[in-house]
């Protein structure tokens, strides 16, 4: 249920529907837009079993709410995801992240501008990470992607460098001022990977891990949630709610492909998401064409038209050689490729209005 306040709204109305909430066993999620108020409505409003905000409301209470100063209007949240919702958060949610790099020490994921996060698909050694990082930072990107602990779907497969890799990833940090984004697999391990990440990554295959959304929804760090690989937009919103439902408020989604029919790629790229995403969430998107698509000459097209359909990042795979990488080496772009590709993503950034950070 959503308590939408009056345009001229004051803080002491605001107040008294948050007590009249408060008084109810429920508790109130204020979005402060320019011209409105909106009051999302939390706990138990439902009198028949069924999750809070969607029919069963509890009788007399929507007129009880309507009747309070201040209020114009009271709606019922049609979907089964709430906080996560532009419903009930009709602004656009930003989350921002230390970056010494950059002017002002913090980059703003969801802002108007759009953020390049590249490097390798996985932390090999240190040679390669510094190589990839020097090159992606010059190119301009401002965060430095790099796996240390790595789904695979062979267990003779490459599983990543553990904490190691992580301590590359922080050394690559201190010397090239970016922030730092790579996955955690486990809940065990999100305390030790917040000490060295500046964003959590959560993969497609972990999507609806639902310990692992908990356990990182209880922290306080920017985390972007891959869309699982088979999951619907309606799944993947309600992954978000785990972690926005714990208390952290700075989710990012990332659309990285899902699975269909099609074998000419490796996923197929669904550029959809990203204005579908927009429409029903407040939550900034990014696209990972490289997972995406699987190959390294799909990564430039599919990049350009992730920036045109209003991704806030993009995520791209970048090693000094691929053909030698102990992972994905054949959707990661060389080094060449990547400084080609980023004047075509500024000129498209810049043809919708937008610039790259
Ligand atoms: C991401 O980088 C994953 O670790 C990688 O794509 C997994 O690939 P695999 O399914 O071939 O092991
Ligand atoms: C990755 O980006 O390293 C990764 C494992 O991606 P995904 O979860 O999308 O497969």
């Amino acid at each position: 249920m959503i308590v939408v306040m009056k345009a001229h709204s004051n803080n002491e109305e605001i107040q008294h529907v948050l007590k009249f909430l408060q008084n109810h066993g429920l508790s109130g999620h204020l979005s402060q837009g320019v011209e409105r108020t909106v009051i999302g409505v939390l706990g138990q409003t439902s009198n028949a079993g069924l999750p809070s905000g969607i029919g069963g409301i509890t009788p007399g209470l929507e007129d009880s709410l309507e009747g309070l100063p201040g209020v114009d209007n009271v709606l019922r949240v049609s979907k089964p995801y709430k906080l996560a919702s532009r419903e009930f958060h009709p602004e656009n949610t930003t989350v921002e992240v230390p970056a010494a790099c950059v002017d002002g020490g913090s980059v703003t994921i969801g802002g108007k501008d759009v953020v390049m996060m590249a490097g390798p698909c996985t932390v090999e050694t240190e040679t390669q990470l510094m190589t990839a990082a020097e090159a992606v930072r010059k190119a301009g990107a401002v965060i430095l992607r790099g796996g240390a602990f790595k789904p695979s779907t062979s267990p003779y497969g490459f599983r990543g460098l553990g904490e190691k890799g992580l301590q590359l990833l922080a050394k690559a940090r201190d010397e090239f001022g970016m922030a730092v984004i790579t996955e955690v697999m486990t809940p065990s391990d999100v305390a030790m990977v917040c000490e060295y990440a500046d964003i959590l990554q959560i993969g497609t295959r972990n999507m609806q891990n639902y310990m692992l959304l908990d356990e990182i929804g209880r922290t306080n760090k920017p985390v972007v949630l891959k869309r699982g690989m088979s999951a619907t937009i309606e799944e993947w919103l309600l992954a978000a709610e785990y972690v926005l439902s714990q208390g952290n408020k700075n989710v990012i989604l990332c659309e990285r492909g899902i699975r269909t029919f099609e074998k000419a790629t490796r996923n197929t790229m669904d550029i959809s998401a990203i204005p579908v995403a927009k429409t029903l969430s407040h939550l900034p998107i990014i696209s990972d064409p490289s997972q995406g698509t699987g190959h390294r000459h799909l990564v430039g097209p599919m990049t350009l038209a992730s920036i045109a359909a209003g991704t806030d990042a993009l995520l791209i795979e970048v090693h000094p050689n691929p053909d030698e990488a102990l992972k994905d080496g054949a959707q990661s772009l060389t080094i060449q490729q990547f400084n080609e590709l980023m004047p075509q993503a500024q000129a498209v950034a810049h043809a919708i209005g937008r610039d790259f950070i």
